[in-house]
């Protein structure tokens, strides 16, 4: 993780490799007849520090290329390089390769990414320490981590069902830190929320951004989020990348038909989505 100094800007070090290097690349879903090209060429680069913001349709491959940055979905061809390290074709569960940068994925159903039969306690203890996952020895970090997110760390004990939608969201954010990553990945992690419990969220992204130095990578329908919380953004259609720059550029001078459709159907108004339905 970088120091909190560079906290909250892009590093200028143009000798560094970005932090995210996604080169052409191309995901195939499905088997034989059913197989389908999710992603089709595409490129992304995220600097250290920078907040990327990733939109499109429903179906467009938002959580495809989420899923291939933490090794889940392999590329059928393209690369993707993190802090410059190829990251291995057949995923993460063999050996790191040394120095390889730290993704956490946010998953978008916080109902299937924490397990209702064990505690707040028990979920993060797992996440620090995946052979052990001993909840006694973690009580001093688990707290630690429950205050970054701005819950109360004496609900350490209690049942994701105790808590409401938007506290889920941040116990799925606390256990994404204890694995102390570089890169923070959220998929529509704030779609299914109240404005108000939105904004939050949106709040806390940015608070952990500048402390403790975050790269992120935010997915989401929703077009004024992503202009809310994205230096750059990229938008996909149909697995492509059809726009692709600083945020405040692409929203002031879309180039691609597709963008300014978008942006003329509701430009910036809050909880306009693209598939029109919030
Ligand atoms: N395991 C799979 N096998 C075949 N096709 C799949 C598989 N998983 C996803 N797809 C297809 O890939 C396309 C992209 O899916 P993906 O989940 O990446 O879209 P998305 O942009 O995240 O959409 P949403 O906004 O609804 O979350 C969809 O058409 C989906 O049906
Ligand atoms: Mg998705």
């Amino acid at each position: 993780m970088t120091a909190p100094t560079s906290a909250g800007t892009a590093t200028t070090d143009a000798a560094a490799p970005p932090l995210v290097h996604v080169e052409d690349l191309v995901v195939v879903l499905g088997h034989g007849r059913s197989a389908r090209t999710v992603l089709d060429h595409v490129d992304l680069t995220v600097a250290r520090g920078a907040a990327h913001g990733l939109v499109g349709e429903s179906g467009s491959g938002k959580s495809t290329l989420a899923k291939a940055l933490v090794g889940v979905h392999r590329p059928a061809s393209g690369q993707i390089r993190l802090g410059g390290i190829p990251l291995p074709h057949r995923g993460l569960r063999g050996r790191r390769p040394d120095g390889l940068p730290r993704v956490q994925l946010v998953p978008q159903d916080p109902w299937s990414s924490l397990d209702p039969r064990r505690t707040v306690a028990e979920t993060i203890a797992e996440a620090l320490d995946p052979r052990r996952a001993r909840v006694a020895p973690a009580r001093g970090r688990i707290r630690t981590l429950l205050e970054q997110v701005r819950l109360d760390p004496d609900a350490a004990d209690r049942y994701p069902h105790q808590f409401s939608g938007g506290q889920r969201q941040r116990i799925a954010v606390a256990r994404a830190l204890a694995a102390d990553p570089d890169l923070l990945v959220a998929d529509e992690i704030t779609s299914a929320l109240d404005l108000t419990t939105q904004a939050g969220i949106l709040d806390l992204l940015a608070d952990l951004r500048a402390r403790l130095g975050l790269t992120m990578l935010f997915i989401s329908h929703d077009l004024a989020v992503v202009r809310e919380v994205s230096d750059e953004v990229t938008v996909l259609l149909h697995g492509r990348v059809v726009e692709q720059g600083p945020t405040e550029d692409v929203f002031a001078r879309p180039s691609a038909d597709y963008t300014r459709r978008l942006l003329a159907a509701d430009p910036g108004a809050p909880g306009f989505t693209l598939d029109g339905a919030g």
